[in-house]
């Protein structure tokens, strides 16, 4: 089964319109790639930054978006609006959100399901602590996580994108090993092929600390599909140089 590569970066509480148009057109400078790339941005440059990539095949989207419709849900934004606006993308159950603002496996999962009710394709996120990890918990955690998922989508499943991302790997500088990464893959791949005949057509991204320096082998384990960038997507040649890693993946 062939998966496009994706790789999306996910700039989470930073950037100005100065820096975004900095970033943006060295983007396009440095592409067009052959993997599907794609950035998810905070809300007030969702609409500047739609119309720099005007012409160009990168997408883009959000880093959440409401489990509600419409209404009195004061600084919520819904995925009618993240629609309207042209998003792609919108990530939901990012690890920083179920930690700061408390977001529950259910919430997450709702927010995936508001956001295919409008055709944008959540990036659902799962992953560890350190903590769980040590306990010898990160399948199960991880497990549970995409649970609540599969079970409020049910035939829908197929449609989202998935992202591995370890907690003690946010930022950190520390990966997951290639090989630590791909074991949970394939355990999320094995949970998708059970809840789903399209399991195999979804494509899981892998998401902490990766640089130019380490995506290459971790894009080439069998279940990783691309990755989802902090860091590393703040500057062009960085951002440019994981797509062009994901290029080669493409191309094998
Ligand atoms: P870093 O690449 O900065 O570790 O962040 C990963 C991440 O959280 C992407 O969503």
């Amino acid at each position: 089964m062939s998966r496009k590569p994706l790789v999306v970066g996910n700039w989470k509480m930073n950037g100005s319109r100065a820096a975004n148009a900095v970033l943006l057109a060295g983007l396009k400078e440095a592409g067009p790639w052959a993997a599907e790339v794609a950035v998810c941005v905070p809300f007030p440059y969702i609409a500047e930054t739609a119309l720099a990539l005007t012409g160009l095949s990168v997408a883009y989207g959000s880093q959440d978006c409401s489990a509600h419709e419409s209404g009195a849900y004061t600084g919520e934004v819904s995925s009618a609006m993240l629609a309207d606006l042209g998003c792609r993308y919108a990530i939901v159950g990012h690890s920083e959100r179920r930690a700061y603002h408390h977001e529950s496996d259910q919430l997450v999962a709702d927010k995936a399901k508001a956001a295919l009710a409008h055709g944008v394709t959540p990036i659902v996120c799962v992953g560890e602590t350190l903590a769980e990890r040590e306990a010898g918990q990160a399948e199960t955690v991880v497990r549970r996580q995409l649970a609540a998922v599969v079970h409020t989508l049910t035939h829908c499943i197929g449609e989202i994108v998935l992202a591995y991302e370890p907690v003690w790997a946010i930022g950190t500088g520390r990966t997951a090993t290639p090989a630590d990464a791909q074991a949970i893959h394939a355990v999320l791949r094995m949970q998708l092929h059970a809840a789903t005949k399209k399991g195999d057509a979804i494509r899981i991204l892998y998401g902490g600390s990766v640089k130019p320096d380490n995506a290459a082998e971790l894009f080439a384990q069998a279940d990783i599909d691309g990755g989802l960038i902090g860091g590393a997507s703040l500057k062009a040649a960085d951002f440019a140089a994981i797509c062009a890693a994901a290029n080669r993946r493409a191309a094998s």
